[in-house]
């Protein structure tokens, strides 16, 4: 193939919202994920067949036995509580109840955890509560403390468990938790919780693995919260923000789409505080009255209620403390204003077989618009009676399949709303995706960069998944994790690479000849003085291509990166985790006529200065 690029002749600007995060509790992205709470089932959800995740302890000749009490709880929000009995028990022989976690808990050397627990003293005089970080495997403890002494009001009883060196062999997931008694008594809890350090030290805060990788993918905005998560399977359970709000016992958690209990732990303002760590705009979503399982409201009075919802969640975001939500949200710690200039209106409304979206989202366009006139309002589908702002296009599809559309937005009227590609994913691979799946990603990339005048932000989804058994609702994600350690697919590193090396404009270029297998996209950023050219290969044989660069004094000297495979099937995983990753290299004797070859099944970024 031969590539002419003229770098001086810019075509448009790029976007420079262009690449961003899009995630909801799917796959234990949060709870079990993102979330860096290690206490699972923390608000004792419990049916017939008992409490997930919470069993007995008995050392010795300790006795115990635990029941729910649907009645007493330290809080309206929380009003039930686990009931347990400790019938016999002394320093040597406690009893009580463990956690076993979001499959085992992660615990390292020298680390301080962080945590909290409800209790009343219902019966009998328990004393203190111990807690207790125990390996699962050889019953050592790695760290241990004790409450204040209970008593018989519902309080909050904080500790901190400190480890030290641990024991060859503790390092690792295989841990729990444990909460014993020494005493016989009878107490009520609830809420016990537990962090480890958390990325920037946020309390309530969030894993600083899973942090670190999100800001390597370099991007600039969170959809937040996306995906079915937002709308629920009845309205009843849709992200429901005003119930995010707020010391974790006034949270009632609530059922999401994808059959788990939602801590809400991550609420409205940590998304928030989110965007904050990683110096990225939210992109709102507001629940748009339509939910999964077909339940819409019509747009008028009934439909009100929810508009008004939607204003005061953009003003929790944007108002000042003279504003209402303004004032609530610093009296929770944050009085400055987050920025926004998007807010998406629904999600995949197109499933809401009775054409109600047009009526609700005009609905809220013009209830948004009167009081917030500079924001731009996402449709989640086309709407006839009037022109949305921006379009919230979605595609999970094979490599093959975007193969064959990468011109799909090449002659799409620019005087039409803008795009929002808000999910997209090669869905090849399991867990999380292949290199298969990374060349089709990035080839799909060259045409969004190529059309970055009408494609305003674009985020793949979903992004997070829990590899453990049972983890998993949904495969084809781009970051794999359990409870211990992370790791990104192939097509991870290609969007990092895509995200950072992106100039301001595209310049004019073109492709001839070649395999129709073999992409690229070009950006050009003047006061950098430097061209970005990423190449893609999706075949098994080396491809040479020739590099026309013309209007731009080049330096002899250009930087490489490069993610290639042997196979398509080749693919990172928790216990291969860098088998694909970018290999840096530099092209020395570069001139404006290059003979370039490319390497099989190939993703490359060449970055020429000026
Ligand atoms: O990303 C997974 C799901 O795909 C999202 O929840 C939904 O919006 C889409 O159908």
């Amino acid at each position: 193939a031969t590539i002419t690029i003229q770098a001086d002749k810019p075509l448009h600007k790029v976007s420079p919202m262009l690449y961003g995060l899009m995630t909801e509790e799917i796959n234990y992205s949060y709870d079990g994920g993102l979330y860096a709470e290690m206490v699972r089932n923390r608000t004792f959800e419990h049916d017939w067949s008992g409490f997930e995740h919470w069993t007995l302890v008995e050392q010795g000749t300790g006795r115990a036995r635990f029941e729910g009490s649907r009645t007493d709880g330290p809080t309206v929000d929380l009003p039930s509580s686990l009931h347990l009995t400790v019938s016999a028990a002394d320093a040597q022989n406690p009893a009580g109840i463990r956690n076993d976690g979001y499959w085992g808990m992660a615990v390292r050397p020298d680390t301080t955890y962080t945590g909290s627990i409800f209790a009343h003293v219902v019966d009998g005089t328990p004393g203190v509560l111990t807690v207790s970080l125990v390996n699962d495997n050889t019953g050592k403890v790695l760290a241990t403390t004790t409450t204040q002494q209970l008593n018989g009001d519902w309080k909050q009883y904080q500790y901190v468990l400190k480890t030290d060196k641990l024991p060859a062999g503790s390092v690792g997931s295989q841990n729990h938790l444990q909460f014993t008694l020494t005493s016989p008594g009878t107490v009520d809890l609830q809420l016990p919780s537990l962090f480890p350090p958390t990325y920037k030290n946020r309390a309530n805060g969030n894993r600083a693995d899973l942090m670190d990788m999100l800001a390597g993918m370099h991007p600039h905005f969170l959809r937040m919260p996306g995906g079915n998560y937002l709308e629920g399977d009845v309205p009843e359970e849709r992200f429901n923000w005003k119930a995010t709000l707020g010391p974790l016992q006034n949270r009632p958690t609530h059922r999401s789409p994808w059959n788990y209990t939602s801590t809400d732990g991550m609420g409205l303002l940590e998304f928030l505080e989110w965007t904050e760590d990683l110096n990225i705009e939210p992109v709102l979503a507001v629940y748009a009255g339509y939910s999964l399982k077909g339940a819409h409201i019509n747009a008028g009075a009934a439909l009100k209620p929810y508009v008004d919802d939607a204003l005061d969640e953009i003003e929790f975001v944007t108002g000042d403390q003279n504003t209402k939500w303004g004032a609530i949200r610093t009296q929770l710690g944050h009085p400055k204003p987050f920025p926004l200039h998007y807010v998406e209106i629904g999600n995949e409304d197109e499933f809401d077989r009775s054409g109600s979206y047009d009526g609700r989202y005009k609905q809220f366009y013009g209830a948004i618009k009167q009081a917030y006139p500079q924001l731009q309002l996402i449709a989640t589908t086309p709407v006839k009676s009037m022109t949305p702002d921006v379009i919230d296009d979605h595609y999970y599809k094979q490599s093959g399949e975007f193969y064959a559309m990468l011109n799909h937005y090449d002659t799409m009227d620019r005087n039409g709303p803008k795009i929002f590609v808000g999910e997209w994913a090669t869905r090849e691979g399991s867990p999380t995706t292949n290199a298969g799946a990374m060349l089709g990603d990035a080839a799909f990339m060259t045409s969004m960069e190529r059309n970055s005048d009408l494609i305003v932000m674009a985020s793949y989804a979903p992004l997070f998944v829990n590899v453990n058994p049972g983890g998993m609702q949904w495969s084809g994600d781009l970051i794999g994790y359990d409870a211990m350690t992370s790791y990104g697919a192939p097509s991870y590193y290609a969007q990092a690479l895509f995200s950072q090396y992106l100039g301001t404009d595209v310049p004019e270029s073109q492709k001839s000849g070649g395999s129709d297998r073999v992409f690229y996209s070009v950006t050009t950023d003047a006061a950098k003085g430097k061209i970005f050219l990423k190449l893609v290969n999706g075949t098994t044989t080396p491809q040479p291509v020739q590099l026309q660069i013309n209007g731009a004094k080049l330096a002899r000297e250009a930087q490489v990166e490069t993610l290639s495979a042997a196979t398509q099937a080749e693919t990172n995983s928790i216990t291969d985790p860098r088998r694909i990753v970018p290999v840096h290299s530099v092209l020395k004797g570069v001139n404006g006529n290059l003979q370039h070859t490319l390497p099989p099944l190939t993703v490359q970024v060449i970055t020429f200065s000026m």
